[in-house]
């Protein structure tokens, strides 16, 4: 049930996207016969998480903001849950211009050939969201998001969501507790080797799939900010979900090349106004949805919620830390070192030894 099988070859895809997608957009905001009023030009989001999420609540107030700092010259219209397109298939749906805008998880782009972005997915890699802006609104983000310019994709802005834990039918504040489990991972090397690093059996399932494939024991756990776990209802199918906040997990916000420079000037300054506004709104509401969910949780009753102990977070962090050596190479030249440098960490010491603060996407 490999959710992507890699590499994947999209160069027929990417030739019709390019020769059919400015047509398709210079369709749109054509002028109508003199007199008519212009049809509005239609801006397709898709994504895959629930619209009470930091993504979803955050492209709603961007379809908002277009709608109104165009005048109704766009129209954005949201698909939420993956009822448009699932993991597998929304990056390729984007460079066939069938949508014009995601935001995919900074872990799905490896099977597009742009494997660097897997760096985020590295175990206890940031020391907490200011580490992690410095990397993503530094050089070093905006490198990587030029990286999809030759894909026909326009990257534009990061949006948070948090920090992971883990869920399973049992608590996971050790090592030893991860042996032989199937755990769900998204379509990222980093995220199979670290579970591997683990003792764990990485398991790539789209998004959409992972609760049915937990209820019906396809795999054992999986790992997500505790605001896509709770809205996916998968505390319903997991005895136990542990704060291990291991890991981050964030978006790209990514437009069809094509047609993104094929709209008028004055439109694209307007969508780049609401999208400043919408990174703002979803970066501001992130944490505060993740601890939000996690009350919730507790309260529910449903999974026992645990929290590790300082040793066992330090014992974590050190079985994780030869990840980073791991991939080094997978990732390429020096952009882990890079980024190192950028989230302020000694170029040469991995950042996975005891720390004075971690990523918090939530107060134990
Ligand atoms: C996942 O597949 O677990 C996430 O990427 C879903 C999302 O978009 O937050």
């Amino acid at each position: 049930m490999r959710d992507n099988p890699r590499p994947v070859q999209r160069l027929g895809a990417r030739n019709l996207a390019r020769s059919l997608a400015p047509l398709a957009a210079l369709a749109l905001v054509a002028p109508g016969p003199a007199g008519a009023a212009a049809e509005p030009i239609v801006l397709k989001f898709s994504h895959v998480v629930a619209v009470d999420t930091p993504k979803g609540q955050a492209a709603e107030l961007f379809r908002r903001r277009a709608a109104e700092l165009t005048q109704g010259r766009v129209r954005v219209d949201v698909y939420p849950n993956s009822t448009l397109f699932k993991d597998r298939e929304e990056i390729e749906a984007l460079q066939l211009g069938r949508v014009q805008m995601l935001a995919p998880s900074l872990s799905k782009f490896g099977p597009l050939g742009v494997t660097e972005f897997e760096i985020f997915d590295l175990p206890y890699l940031f020391d907490g969201y200011d580490a992690l802006r410095r990397v993503t609104q530094g050089p070093v983000g905006r490198a990587l998001l030029d990286k999809l310019e030759s894909k026909g994709i326009v990257g534009l802005a990061y949006w948070d969501n948090g920090f992971k834990v883990f869920s399973a039918n049992r608590p996971l504040r050790t090592p030893e507790d991860f042996r032989g489990l199937r755990v769900r991972v998204q379509p990222s090397r980093v995220l199979e080797a670290q579970m591997r690093a683990l003792g764990a059996v990485p398991q790539v399932l789209a998004f959409s799939d992972v609760t049915a494939a937990l209820r019906a024991g396809i795999v054992d756990g999986a790992e997500n900010p505790v605001s896509n776990l709770w809205t996916q209802r998968m505390h319903e199918v997991q005895r136990h979900v542990t704060l291990t906040e291991h890991g981050y997990l964030g978006y790209a916000v990514i437009v069809n090349r094509p047609f993104w420079e094929a709209l008028p000037r004055d439109v694209r300054a307007a969508l780049e106004r609401a999208l400043a506004e919408a990174t703002a709104y979803a970066n501001r509401i992130a944490r505060e949805k993740n601890e939000q969910d996690l009350a919730r949780l507790r309260a529910s009753r449903t999974a026992e919620v645990d929290v590790p102990t300082a040793a066992e977070r330090l014992a974590l962090k050190r079985a994780l830390a030869p990840v980073h050596a791991e991939v080094e190479s997978r990732l390429g030249g020096t952009l882990l070192h890079d980024v190192y440098r950028a989230a302020g960490y000694a170029a040469d010491a991995p950042p996975a030894r005891p720390g004075p603060a971690e990523g918090r996407a939530s107060t134990p």
